[in-house]
């Protein structure tokens, strides 16, 4: 970490993975705190992919708190970006009792970058907010638990803190204090699944996360079904089924649970629509895929946008995209797939678009 006693300056530079929920979370009881209505799991990916990165800055020389968010300045006042803010200071002033450290009574100059679509169902707010949250601590020496701030600033985002599968448990106190993000399972355990991301659409979607899900929980009787009668008893079947590296009941239940998220924003009234025509010919592809092997040896997963994400087992994956081989030209990451790379996003043609 640079830093410069005499201009009182730090700055580090840190990278955060986006996770991908095969359990979804849709739905506050908090809206503040950010306490879900449900608890969630997801399988984090590999940063050397799809990645924020958040460089941050404080000086003595700073004026006021300021971010810019892909070469963009943005409302630091949001109130989301605030919490964050107040409590890894609060975090630091709390392990730093004895005396002041570098930078705490200094202004943050904050810099973050997605490399791949921001806003686009593609777990931005969860690697941005991670990122964001994780650069601070380290910016201010905080260390510890950080998945409850991290939280503070989009749900999603406490499980980007760490690897592999990871559960948010709703928690039930009043202060959010037990709404964690957990460690199911390192990466390790499971090092023959992979991960592709199929980018339909990389335009802003028209209805945020935040907002979608306000509407979900004023309107829709299902979602309440879904989070008190359905999710629980999933939690547990995708907890077994990740420690035993049972890919069928994975697979199932990934994409029954996205199907069913879907559902819900269905039956939110007015409705919210994130898949499209290509998203569902995905699906049916996937399900025609499974039918002719006699196993599901593929399954998808839809967040709050149209972009698909495809998991698989490393041994099926040169068969897959040999059925799909018309969809990927050799030229294409495709390719780059077929070699290995555990996770890899391919923007979708026109054309693939219409042969799928
Ligand atoms: P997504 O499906 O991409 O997570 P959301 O609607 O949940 O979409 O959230 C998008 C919002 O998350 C953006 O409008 C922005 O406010 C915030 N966000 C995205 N990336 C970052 C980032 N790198 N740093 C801070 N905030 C971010
Ligand atoms: C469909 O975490 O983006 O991706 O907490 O309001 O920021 P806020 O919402 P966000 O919602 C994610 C919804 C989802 C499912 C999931 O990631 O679990
Ligand atoms: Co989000």
């Amino acid at each position: 970490m640079p830093e410069d006693k005499a201009l009182g300056f730090n700055m580090v530079t840190c990278s955060a993975p986006v996770n991908i929920a095969v359990i979804k979370y849709w739905g506050k009881r908090d809206e503040e705190l950010i306490l879900p209505i449900n608890s969630s799991l997801s399988v984090t990916l590999h940063q050397d992919q799809l990645r924020t990165t958040t460089t941050v800055a404080c000086s003595r020389s700073f004026e006021e708190d300021r971010i810019w968010l892909n070469g963009r300045e943005e409302d630091i006042t949001l109130p989301r970006l605030q919490s964050c803010l107040r409590e890894v200071r609060r975090l630091a002033r709390k392990r730093h009792s004895d005396g002041d450290p570098a930078g705490l009574s200094h202004k943050f100059h904050i810099c973050s970058v997605n490399n791949f679509p921001t806003a686009a169902g593609l777990a931005s707010s969860a690697a941005g907010y991670a990122c964001l949250v994780y650069s601070l601590a380290r910016v201010l020496g905080v260390e510890g638990e950080l998945s409850v701030v991290a939280r503070q600033g989009s749900g999603s985002a406490c499980r980007s803190m760490y690897g592999g599968f990871v559960q948010w448990t709703m928690g039930q106190r009043e202060d959010g204090k037990d709404s964690i993000a957990q460690q199911v399972a390192p990466e390790t355990n499971w090092p023959e699944l992979r991960v592709l991301v199929l980018v339909v659409s990389a335009e802003r979607k028209l209805v945020g996360s935040t907002s979608g899900m306000q509407t979900s929980v004023e309107t829709s009787s299902l979602l309440k079904h879904r989070a008190e009668c359905v999710v629980p008893g999933r939690m547990e079947q995708m907890i077994r089924a990740v420690k035993k590296r049972d890919f069928a009941t994975f697979a199932e239940l990934t994409m029954k649970d996205s199907n069913q998220f879907h559902a819900t924003c269905l039956d939110t009234y007015p409705p919210v629509f994130y898949l499209n025509d290509v998203s569902r010919r995905i699906i049916n592809l996937v399900h025609r895929y499974n039918r002719h092997c006699g196993e599901t040896r593929v399954a998808y997963s839809f967040d709050a946008g149209p972009n698909a994400v495809i998991f698989t087992l490393q041994e099926h994956t040169a068969e897959f995209f040999q059925v799909g081989g018309t969809f990927f030209p050799p030229e294409t990451n495709g390719e780059q797939f077929l070699k290995g790379l555990p996770i890899t996003g391919v923007t979708l043609s026109e054309e693939l678009k219409e042969a799928i």
